[in-house]
């Protein structure tokens, strides 16, 4: 990486003050991805169409997205990908786990999400990506099981397994940067118990088999320890312990998650604002889904689902803010529900019937049915992670603070410094997203006063 005083020279003397210095992105980011199944593949599939010219990166806001300066009469607003140095896609280069030992191209073809057409232009490049052997436990997920699983006398082994194929990939790929993404499957619930306290305490437990140490926590663990951000795509426990917390603080490394926030979720967190703002009142909310991929299969599992519903519980009470509007949202009947149907594949449906009421409490209604591609909506959100948490580690400013809150815009739960709450609503999390690359390029954030247009 290029040394941080060269780069501060590069920044031009009357901005100094304003702006911070991120080192360049110079040479291969290295993307690591733990669970090569629908999530992972169309991702990987999808940057090599887009590299190649055969498709186009639609939802992805570091592809596609731009950013306004300024004030609006000024006209400024470049891409965000000219205005903060990402790491361009040209740049990527692959590797994941899985408990199967299909190679990319074969894992893409029984996912089932894209064209054969498709992949059969971008065989080469998946084919080469082969799963090293996972870290896995069938306690954790009890629907699935595979052979390519490693073994070790105990997790504290394990981990280590992994840093040396950490090690490995970061010397044959040539990577100057590398990415951890969790884009495995989902865990049974767990809470936070006395192993995951301290990293003291997480090594002594890993080391004595304890039970409460998930795989997810092990990839993590060894990852930080050779120095790669992780984020966690799931909605697993994994980061959010004292331990990771410890660990990510000590070395500087950015942590995120967690669980994409992709179908009924991203729905939500823009209905629910929208409520709140006119003052609307909720007396129930019911979501269903219908899913037929093997996270639908996994999800079947109500260990697994626990952990989901969860996580797609939280963003309501934390929207409407009940404490504040007890006569508004103080008597919500909020229900998740998730039902493995296999003839829909990766084409999930989403229904959702909404209970509100108005002017002297008027009762209404709103029904919504989202027929979304699960893994469509994850792809792009997996890329955009991969580039802004390799923004952020190439940026002291960021880099120091552990927690990346600014990319809560891509979670269904977001991580938060503790004690703090989560902002879930998509337009908050989008203003503090572009709101912290204005920062730190020293533009003047956007508060929307406007006032100034009527001096
Ligand atoms: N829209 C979405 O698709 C979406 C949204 C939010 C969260 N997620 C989460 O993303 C994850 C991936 O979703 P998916 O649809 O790709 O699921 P998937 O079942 O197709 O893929 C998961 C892969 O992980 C592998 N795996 C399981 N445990 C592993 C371990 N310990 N190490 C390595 N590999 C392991 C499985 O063999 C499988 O190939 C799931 O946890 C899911 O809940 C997905």
């Amino acid at each position: 990486m290029t040394s941080i005083s060269k780069v501060e020279k590069e920044i031009p003397d009357e901005n100094r003050s304003h702006i911070f210095p991120v080192h360049p992105a110079q040479g291969k980011l290295g993307v690591m991805i733990p669970g090569m199944g629908a999530v992972a593949t169309t991702f990987v599939a999808g940057v090599e169409a887009v590299r190649r010219g055969i498709a186009s990166p639609v939802g992805s806001l570091t592809q596609m997205g731009t950013i306004r300066l300024g004030k609006r009469t000024e006209g400024r607003s470049p891409k965000i990908k000219e205005f903060v140095p990402l790491a361009s896609l040209d740049d990527l280069v692959f590797t994941g786990w899985d408990i199967f030992e299909d190679d990319m191209h074969t894992a893409a073809l029984k996912a089932g999400v894209l064209e054969r057409d498709l992949l059969q232009k971008v065989k080469g490049r998946l084919r080469a990506i082969k799963p090293m052997k996972a870290v896995f436990d069938h306690n954790y997920v009890k629907k699935i099981d595979g052979p390519n699983v490693k073994k070790g006398k105990n997790k504290l082994d394990l981990a280590e397994q992994l840093r040396q194929d950490i090690r490995d990939f970061r010397k044959s790929s040539g990577a100057s940067r590398l990415i951890t993404m969790w884009c495995a499957s989902t865990e049974s619930f767990l809470q936070p118990t006395a192993a995951h306290q301290s990293l003291k305490a997480l090594e002594k437990a890993m080391k004595e088999n304890d039970e409460t140490i998930a795989p997810s926590m092990v990839y993590a663990y060894a990852s930080l320890m050779e120095d790669v951000p992780f984020a966690n795509g799931a909605p697993n426990l994994t980061l959010d312990i004292p331990a990771i917390l410890e660990l990510a603080q000590e070395r500087k490394l950015p942590i995120c998650g967690k669980d994409f926030k992709t179908g009924q979720t991203l729905m939500k967190s823009v209905l629910a604002p929208a409520f709140k703002a006119r003052l609307l009142g909720l007396s129930g909310w019911y979501s269903t889904n219908i899913l037929g991929n093997r996270d639908g299969e996994v999800l079947d599992d109500p260990g697994s689902f626990k952990t989901k519903e969860e996580s797609k519980l939280g963003l309501l009470e934390h929207i409407l803010q009940p404490q504040l509007y007890p006569e508004l949202y103080g008597k919500i009947f909020h229900k998740v529900r998730i039902n493995y149907y296999p003839p829909r594949g990766d084409n999930k449906e989403g229904w959702d019937n909404i209970d509100i009421f108005g002017w002297l409490g008027y009762p209404m209604q709103i029904k919504v049915d989202f027929l979304c591609r699960d893994s469509i909506l994850a792809a792009p959100i997996v890329l955009d992670l991969v580039l802004f948490l390799d923004l952020a580690q190439r940026t002291p400013e960021l880099r120091r603070l552990g927690i990346q809150e600014w990319l809560s815009f891509y979670f269904k739960s977001p991580m938060t410094a503790p004690g703090l709450y989560p902002e879930h609503d998509l337009f908050i999390q989008m203003m503090k997203l572009k709101n912290t690359l204005r920062h730190l390029k020293g533009e003047e954030l956007i508060t929307h006063l406007g006032l100034e247009y009527y001096d």
